[in-house]
């Protein structure tokens, strides 16, 4: 078996063959070639820099080097402007060979220059700027008159090159000429295709200003533009002549794109060889993915230079992808494109799940141990929690895709070791399935130790309201006319109201800043998906309501399938209220699962009444009919509802979609007006329960701002300041608060009463005992296990000042989200680390919490095996 180790090359080829690798590949297994490591090492504490430009350097052997091998070229500035370490380990065998693939292919090189910042780009006279519109203008300023383009997959289609070649003409119309992509991997790949076959071919810079394509994408050569819906079908090897990496473009990266390229980065770092990784330095990649850049600027400069020079090393050893060495960049991605595809995952999220499944094979293959648990670890933080997984057939149907591409074989890149990467074609994508589905049973029994490492005073972005953002789902797919809905939420029980709503017809899309809904008159009453529908609603129970009512005024069967927790909620007044209503409504148990199969009334009554005592969603979910209803509908309240303020929230919503509310005591008036037909738009909250989190966290001397404010106080959990200004009122004597509004904030409530001088009483909220389980016991429960002293009352809860909590104690937290936020506010108030099972329920409502935790300087550990 033949490997490579690792060791940096600075400049890489347009076309070559290394003359180490005349033996044919074995075809079940093709390795990389070894060559030897570098004798010399790197000195992280001399500065050194070399361009054809740079003063003399101070190494006589280096100066050896570079008088032999004159073509190398790779400077970087450290973060104050200096000239700092470089990366020049020249073993001579390295020179020899690529010396020799140099004169074989009389190629030309990438010149690549990392600089701190610049006022403005140096670039060549016969420039024509390629950049992406979105770009912040402190990147913009820096070159001059760019052509700007939208970036993303829609630049990579051969109409808008086309488009874009007779704009390159209008500013230039002769030789020489040079297209400087500014921007991140699609300008590239697009603006790389096109200087390709521009006049056959005119010069390439890239100034890439995404974390991927500063270590990934400008690199390499390969141009890319999509055929249709496939994903870089056409395009070309074409290397850059130069490459400027500007760290200071870092700066406003957003950090889901940071993490992308943090991905791609340490898959680099892998492939290098065991030293490689060391250039993790002293930060974690947690901190590197998700402190703020100033804090990591120099230690991600060092990463970059690591990083690129792996892959120009890999991409020398094999320019056009010919003898399976370059196909080891795919480390991760046979798993990888198959999730990205069927799941919707970003890249980087999808090959990190690859990379972690690859490393079962690695262990098999020899890999030492210690080796794989420290991959494991410092991949975790780019983990992305996973709540539901494609099914089995449709996984294998996009590997096998895959396999097409290939000679009807997968090719797996394995690691044998860092820095030994095998390609495999003997691991067949069953075991590629049964292996990923082992690991993410793993990750999601995994516990994680929390700890405040250092508090950041950062700002937070938070999502759209989920309760706010289901009403105006429900709305918008009943209303005739566009609905434009402003706010978005990866929350469970959103994704699932959007996946059900579209599988009952409703033409939902989604926008760069929310939802877009035109329904045509036929689209609300005869939807073509009326001849039944089946539905899964998972976990969510605002989701099972509303649907339960909106199947109920539709004249078909469908059937819902509810997870089993779920069905043991209590829902009976609202099934009673619409099967007198005339909806047929009947449970089903069998061996494909659980739920209620719904045939709809013909005409909506137009009267009906309801018993919010148990939840005032009963009463919201027919409220909301009335959008639909073709006549004046009048609902009578059979009791006090429960959170009332959600029911207030209802009626809101409906005034502004048009629908008159008047409630007169038990009685609520609902009338059609000719708004109701008008474009409509709906501006979505910040979620104020996700909020409510932070302000606990502030509450208890957290730095953090804990995002955008909420203008309109719809949701209960908006109110939290209210609760947080009585429960400061406990430094003085006992205080007492009703929670009958907000039940949901009890647990991260309590963590905060715990930390003050006096006893705390919590009442209103006898009702948590009748949710999934008795969640006031089990609150209590889990307070009590950690040390908190706290006594359950016949309607509400105790809590007595902490008086110690021992490190790493277990807070269990039973799947249940909110006491998980409760348990890492409570690593922070205490300053001591917990241990937090389930913690990815967290999805359920806050799938950014664990994101946003680690933004505010907690550190996240896996403390069980991912
Ligand atoms: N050619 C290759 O070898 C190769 C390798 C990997 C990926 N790719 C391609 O790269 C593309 C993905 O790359 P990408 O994520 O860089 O995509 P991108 O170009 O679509 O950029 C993503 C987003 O980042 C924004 N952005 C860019 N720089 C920014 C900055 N400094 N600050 C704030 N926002 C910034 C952009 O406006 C854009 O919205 C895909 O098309 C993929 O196929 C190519």
């Amino acid at each position: 078996m033949m490997q490579f180790t690792g060791i940096c090359s600075m400049r890489i080829c347009r076309s070559a063959l290394s003359p180490w690798m005349h033996s044919p590949l074995p075809t079940t297994c093709c390795a990389m070639p070894q060559v030897p490591s570098p004798t010399v090492r790197p000195n992280p504490t001399r500065s050194l820099k070399r361009t054809r430009r740079s003063p003399p350097i101070r190494s006589r052997s280096r100066m050896a080097i570079f008088e032999l091998c004159p073509w190398i070229r790779y400077s970087t500035d450290d973060a104050q402007g200096g000239h700092s370490t470089a990366f020049f380990y020249i073993a001579p065998i390295i020179r020899s060979a690529t010396e020799a693939l140099m004169t074989a292919s009389g190629m030309s090189s990438t010149d690549i220059r990392r600089i701190a910042s610049a006022d403005m780009l140096e670039l060549p006279e016969h420039a024509v700027v390629i950049a992406d519109r979105s770009l912040p203008q402190t990147i913009l300023s820096r070159v001059p008159d760019a052509i700007l383009v939208e970036a993303g997959e829609r630049l990579k289609s051969l109409d808008v090159i086309e488009g874009l070649a007779l704009e390159v003409l209008q500013r230039r119309s002769s030789r020489p000429m040079t297209l400087v992509a500014l921007g991140g991997g699609s300008i590239g790949d697009a603006v790389g295709f096109l200087a390709s076959i521009l006049w056959r071919g005119v010069g390439l810079w890239h100034v890439p200003t995404t974390l991927l394509a500063m270590v990934d994408s400008a690199h390499g050569g390969k141009t890319a533009v999509n055929l249709g819906p496939a994903k870089n079908q056409l395009g070309s090897f074409y290397p850059a002549e130069k490459v400027i990496i500007v760290d200071e473009f870092l700066r406003p990266l957003p950090l889901a794109l940071r993490r992308e390229g943090i991905v791609e980065l340490l898959k680099a770092l892998w492939l290098g060889d065991a030293e490689s990784t060391r250039a993790l330095g002293t930060r974690s990649i947690e901190e590197l993915t998700y402190a703020p850049y100033a804090e990591i600027a120099t230690q991600l400069g060092n990463m970059i230079d690591a990083a690129v020079a792996i892959k120009q090393r890999i991409v020398a050893a094999d320019p056009k992808e010919e003898r399976g060495i370059r196909t080891t960049l795919n480390l991760g991605h046979t798993l990888g494109h198959a999730l990205e595809l069927t799941m919707g995952l970003s890249h980087g999220s999808a090959v990190a799940w690859g990379m972690l499944t690859s490393l079962h094979f690695a262990a098999r293959e020899g890999m030492p141990e210690s080796d794989i648990r420290r991959c494991r670890e410092t991949l975790f933080p780019l983990l992305q929690p996973l709540s539901v997984l494609p099914g089995r057939e449709v996984l294998l149907g996009a590997m096998q895709r895959d396999k097409k591409r290939h000679d009807g074989q997968l090719r797996s890149v394995i690691l044998h070791a860092l820095g030994e990467a095998v390609v495999h074609t003997e691991i067949s994508a069953e075991s590629w399935i049964d292996v990923f589905h082992a690991e993410w049973q793993n990750f999601q029994n995994a516990r994680v130790r929390v700890r405040s490492a250092t508090p950041r005073a950062v700002s937070l972005t938070l999502e759209a309201s989920k309760s706010e953002l289901n009403r105006a789902l429900i709305i918008a797919a009943q209303r005739i006319g566009r609905t434009t809905i402003g706010g978005r939420s990866s929350a469970d029980d959103v994704t699932c109201m959007l996946r059900a709503l579209r599988q009952l017809g409703y033409p939902i899309e989604e926008t760069s800043r929310g939802y877009l809904v035109d329904n045509l008159e036929r689209d609300v009453r005869t939807s073509p998906s009326d001849e039944g529908v089946t539905l899964h609603v998972c976990e969510g129970g605002t989701t099972l309501r509303f649907l339960l009512a909106l199947c109920a005024a539709r004249a078909t069967r469908h059937k819902i399938f509810v997870a089993p927790a779920l069905m043991r909620r209590p829902h009976d007044p609202l099934l009673r209220s619409l099967r007198s209503g005339g909806a047929s409504i009947e449970e089903f148990d069998d061996p494909s699962g659980q739920g209620f199969i719904v045939r709809g009334w013909r005409q909506m009554p137009d009267a009906m009444s309801i018993d919010p005592r148990e939840s005032s969603q009963y009463a919201s979910a027919i409220a909301l009919l009335a959008v639909g209803a073709d006549q004046p509908f009048t609902l009578r309240l059979l009791g006090e509802p429960v959170s009332e303020t959600y029911l207030e929230m209802t009626l809101a919503m409906l005034e502004d979609a048009g629908v008159e509310t008047i409630r007169h005591g038990d009685l609520i008036a609902l009338n059609q007006s000719e708004r109701l037909r008008d474009k409509l738009t709906m501006e979505i909250e910040v979620d104020a329960s996700s909020r409510a989190v932070w302000s606990v966290a502030r509450f208890l001397g957290h730095p953090v701002v804990p995002g955008r404010k909420v203008r309109i106080p719809r949701q209960p959990d908006s109110a939290v300041d209210k609760y947080l200004a009585t429960l400061r009122e406990a430094e003085r004597g006992e205080v007492s608060m009703d929670l009958g509004d907000v039940p949901d904030l009890l647990p991260v409530l309590a963590v905060a009463a715990a930390m003050q001088r006096n006893t705390v009483t919590f009442t209103g909220i006898a009702h948590l005992r009748n949710k999934e389980s008795n969640r006031l016991d089990e609150y209590a429960e889990t307070l009590r296990s950690v040390g908190l002293s706290v006594d359950v009352l016949s309607d509400g809860m105790r809590v007595f000042p902490l008086t110690a909590l021992q490190p790493d104690q277990y807070f269990r937290t039973h799947g249940d989200h909110r006491l998980v936020m409760a348990g890492a506010l409570l690593s922070f108030a205490a300053n001591t680390p917990l241990l937090l099972d389930h913690p990815w329920s967290v999805g359920k409502s806050y799938p950014a919490f664990w994101e946003d935790v680690r933004t505010a300087g907690w550190s996240v550990e896996q403390v069980s095996r991912v």
